[in-house]
């Protein structure tokens, strides 16, 4: 039977060494989160890293480790600590990252991290090709594969081949000032269906390739060599049914309560409320802006003091990249610097959490907040934003979203910010805060409806069901 090999940078599994043991986590982050349980219910197998260097593999914990990984039907590449530093850290994240991002001046260059990718990039392919069966479709996923796709047709020409991105596609002015720009494109071409978040990065992409490898483009087709490649947006969704379901068993009083649960509703009340903001700490997520914002909030409107408290949780990510670690001290400095300018002996405005937290206690957070403050200066989509909706089985509950997340194309009646304007940042949380019950009702019921009909099960039916297509329509061509 055939099957689809999904790659990915990352596992849905983290595996980690304590002393003479290992320990198993699921993967953070959207890819990891949302194809999950696509993953799950498909045939096919997961290739990508497992989070450990192979450097730090001991013999005698490999083979159980193998076997743990081949359990969940995952196979992993294994990476050096330099090509974690070189590939990852390097050229991943401090290159394509923040440049992709339109964070230009972040964005470093390095000829040794090219080479890193593509020497890693050939690591993929290579175990691609080990696993790869006659009539198998390989979906490979994000900026950290971009040289993927071609590596293979060149490898396995007959081979279909889907490719997404989880991260925006900058416009053609942002792409090209990169240096190894062409190189990029042509190692995305090697997909038969490219597929993004929002009509927006389709349309940069096409853009690029057009004025950049001078291809010829009609509508959303490429012709490139003998061959027709398609380009499609497919914003992604979550598992509906798992978020809401784990909700509605939150709402049932049986359950026995977590501590966090506890101590979140000891500050619920009709007149104070909890403000839920959740991320990956990363740049990109606008969590400096947003204390400050907060802080311009309180200022402006003081009759909030000791009614609201913003509880943020962000969990530590690529922390050995100097900007992740700079992000990480200006964050800690600005709470500790509004919670000293603010607080009182019954309230501190900001609760912050630096760790990653089981499924459970994200739903505790989900749920006992009356607001979600979701405000990225750039995202690609963002799925705690659609996750925070599906949790609201009672149907209250208000989504303030930046404009800058692909999220906000489909979540119009969520109230819509610029992240960056701290007056309109203020205003619509004194809005959330003061909305009435049944307007919020009004807006999460339409926002459920679109994010139940649209779930992750359906993105990736469509887009494979595209790539299907696109397959049929190469046999025909071959058989006139
Ligand atoms: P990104 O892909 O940039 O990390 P997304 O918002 O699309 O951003 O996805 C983040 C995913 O990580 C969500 O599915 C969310 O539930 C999960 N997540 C975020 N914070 C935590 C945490 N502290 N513990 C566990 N999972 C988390
Ligand atoms: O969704 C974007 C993304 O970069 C994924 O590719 C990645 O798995 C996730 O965020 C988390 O980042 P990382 O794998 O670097 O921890």
């Amino acid at each position: 039977m055939n099957k689809t090999i999904i790659v990915s940078n990352r596992l849905p599994l983290q595996v980690s060494i304590q002393d003479n043991s290992f320990k198993v986590v699921p993967s953070v982050g959207g890819l990891a989160t949302g194809m999950k349980s696509v993953h799950a219910e498909g045939n096919g197998i997961w290739i990508g890293w497992s989070g450990i260097p192979e450097n730090d593999l001991r013999p005698e914990l490999s083979d159980e480790i193998d076997s743990k990984i081949r359990d969940e039907k995952c196979v992993s590449v294994p990476l050096t600590n330099e090509d974690i530093e070189e590939y990852y850290e390097g050229f991943s994240n401090r290159a394509l990252w923040p440049l992709f991002h339109y964070f230009m001046e972040y964005s470093n260059f390095e000829q040794k991290e090219w080479e890193a990718y593509k020497r890693v990039n050939e690591k993929f392919a290579e175990v691609v090709i080990d696993n790869l069966e006659d009539g198998d479709t390989v979906w490979v996923h994000d900026y950290q594969l971009l040289l993927l796709p071609q590596l293979i047709k060149d490898r396995k020409p007959n081979t279909t081949i889907g490719f997404f991105l989880h991260i925006p596609f900058p416009s053609y002015e942002i792409f090209r000032t990169f240096p190894w720009r062409e190189e990029i494109l042509t190692g995305m071409l090697g997909a038969d269906l490219l597929g993004f978040h929002t009509y927006d990065y389709e349309r940069h992409f096409l853009s690029s390739v057009k004025r950049i490898m001078r291809l010829e483009v009609q509508f959303n087709e490429i012709s490139y060599h003998d061959r027709i490649i398609k380009v499609d947006s497919f914003p992604m969704g979550i598992d509906y049914d798992k978020f809401h379901n784990a909700a509605l068993e939150h709402d049932n009083d049986s359950e026995e309560k977590s501590d966090l649960r506890k101590r979140l509703e000891e500050h619920i009340s009709e007149d104070k409320k909890l403000i839920l903001s959740i991320d990956r700490m990363d740049y990109t997520k606008g969590i400096p802006n947003r204390i400050k914002a907060f802080e311009y909030f309180l200022d402006n409107y003081p009759e909030y003091k000791e009614k609201v408290r913003l509880v943020m949780l962000a969990v530590p990510s690529r922390s050995n990249v100097p900007q992740y670690q700079k992000l990480k001290r200006e964050t800690d400095e600005l709470v500790g610097r509004i919670n000293g300018k603010f607080a009182t002996v019954s309230w501190t405005p900001i609760w912050y959490f630096y760790r990653s937290m089981p499924f459970n206690n994200l739903i505790d957070l989900y749920t006992s907040s009356d607001v979600a403050l979701i405000t990225p200066i750039r995202d690609g989509m963002n799925l705690v934003a659609k996750e925070y909706v599906a949790t609201r089985t009672k149907g209250n509950g208000v989504l303030i979203l930046s404009e800058m997340a692909g999220a906000s194309k489909e979540m119009n009646e969520a109230l819509l910010i610029n992240p960056n304007s701290y007056e309109d940042f203020a205003n619509s949380l004194k809005r959330a805060l003061t909305m009435p019950l049944e307007e919020q009702q009004t807006r999460i019921k339409f926002l459920q409806k679109r994010l139940k009909r649209y779930d992750v099960e359906k993105w990736a039916d469509e887009f494979l069901k595209s790539l299907e297509d696109t397959k049929n329509s190469k046999n025909e061509n071959v058989t006139k």
